[in-house]
């Protein structure tokens, strides 16, 4: 088994003093690997075994670090492939400079509690940790702000959707402080939140007791979350990129992403993904073909010119853009408008504010 060469950044749950987020608050601090597994396969596509499969050649090529979600199905396939990597190397013999053994304590679990789950936040979060059989959960995101009486369908963003409005009972602020209360079981390490806009972090930090230690939301070149990353940061949230790559071909063919994977010899993936790191947020790249997953945690040192060419790209011409398919025809996402959901875009995802 490998061991990726990827820095890792510290994270922590901080405390509100006062209504202002102390950053420094003295409670534990954990390292995350910057680069993780994201672990979204579409089940109507996918099988089980595909995700075990992904996961097992992820460890093998040294990923440490796996996002999974209840709303991705996949959580058992997630957890047995990691169980299974610890068993396997520790009925390995001991071999003079051989590989380490594999224990829990290497590996980095992150999952999300699913909209349709708001109103029972402790039996589902008991339900991800029987699932992945992990002995406890690293990071537990709250994974929308918005509730749903239903089961949310990832592939079908035109759906009639469940969600309940922003002001209905439970509200993420009461998802959240029934989420505070998970730290106690000491079942999970730290909790999060996702697809969270300033606009939201606000209204939660007015009114919880923790502050989270991550917002995943998604990232890349033609979404950079500038805004989004200065206040997190203020805050003490560290942000994990979704999508890095855009779940698409767009950046394979970006004339600036190619020539700059030509001059660093190295792919265009990995110019995005070392963007990512670069600036500090975790990313969170898919890719079930081992050649692929070998690109994606092997970064390269961009100069600081190269970074902000990159960073520039979203200020061309219709650049400045959500790519993920989440966006449905009326202009909302998974049941809530932009407004709600504090994105400042139009129909289909576009920024409209230049920020
Ligand atoms: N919190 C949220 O709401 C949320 C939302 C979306 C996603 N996520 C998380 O983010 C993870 C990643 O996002 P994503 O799956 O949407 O998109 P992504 O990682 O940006 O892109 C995945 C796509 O890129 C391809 N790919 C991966 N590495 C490549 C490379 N080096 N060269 C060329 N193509 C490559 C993959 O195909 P192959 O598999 O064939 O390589 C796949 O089609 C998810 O799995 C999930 O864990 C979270």
């Amino acid at each position: 088994m490998k061991v990726a060469n990827i820095p890792s950044f510290t994270i922590q749950n901080g405390n509100i003093v006062l209504g202002t987020a102390d950053i420094s608050p003295g409670r534990a601090t954990y390292a995350i690997p910057s680069v993780g597994l994201g672990c979204y396969m579409d089940s109507n596509t996918f099988t089980e075994k595909d995700v075990y499969d992904m996961c097992t050649t992820a460890i093998e090529v040294g990923y440490r670090h796996f996002d999974t979600a209840t709303g991705y199905g996949n959580e058992k396939q997630v957890g047995d492939a990691i169980r299974d990597a610890i068993e396997l190397s520790q009925a390995q013999p001991e071999v003079a400079g051989g590989p380490c053994k594999l224990s829990r304590k290497d590996f980095y679990i992150t999952t999300k509690l699913a909209n349709g789950d708001h109103h029972r936040v402790h039996d589902a979060f008991q339900e991800s940790l029987d699932l992945l059989n992990c002995e406890y959960i690293d990071l537990y995101l709250l994974h929308w702000p918005q509730a749903s009486t239903g089961v949310v369908d990832f592939s079908d963003i035109n759906a009639k959707d469940m969600a309940l409005p922003p002001d209905a009972h439970p509200t993420f602020v009461e998802t959240w402080q029934e989420m505070e209360k998970l730290l106690a079981t000491s079942k999970v390490k730290l909790i999060g939140v996702s697809n969270f806009s300033v606009k939201n972090l606000e209204t939660l930090l007015g009114k919880c007791s923790i502050v989270p230690a991550m917002n995943q939301v998604e990232l890349h070149p033609c979404l950079p979350q500038y805004d989004l990353q200065k206040y997190c940061e203020d805050k003490g949230i560290l942000l994990t990129a979704y999508s890095p790559l855009g779940r698409s071909t767009a950046f394979f063919t970006e004339p600036l992403i190619c020539n700059l994977a030509k001059e660093y010899q190295t792919t265009a993936a990995q110019i995005v993904l070392s963007w990512g790191v670069r600036r500090g947020t975790v990313v969170v790249p898919k890719s079930q073909s081992k050649e692929r997953m070998e690109f994606n945690i092997t970064l390269v040192d961009l100069s600081a010119e190269d970074m902000n060419k990159i960073g520039a790209l979203h200020s061309q011409p219709g650049m400045h853009r959500s790519l993920v398919k989440f966006h449905a025809d009326d202009g909302s996402v998974f049941g809530w408008k932009y407004e709600w959901l504090g994105w400042d875009m139009s129909k289909g995802g576009f920024v409209i504010t230049n920020s």
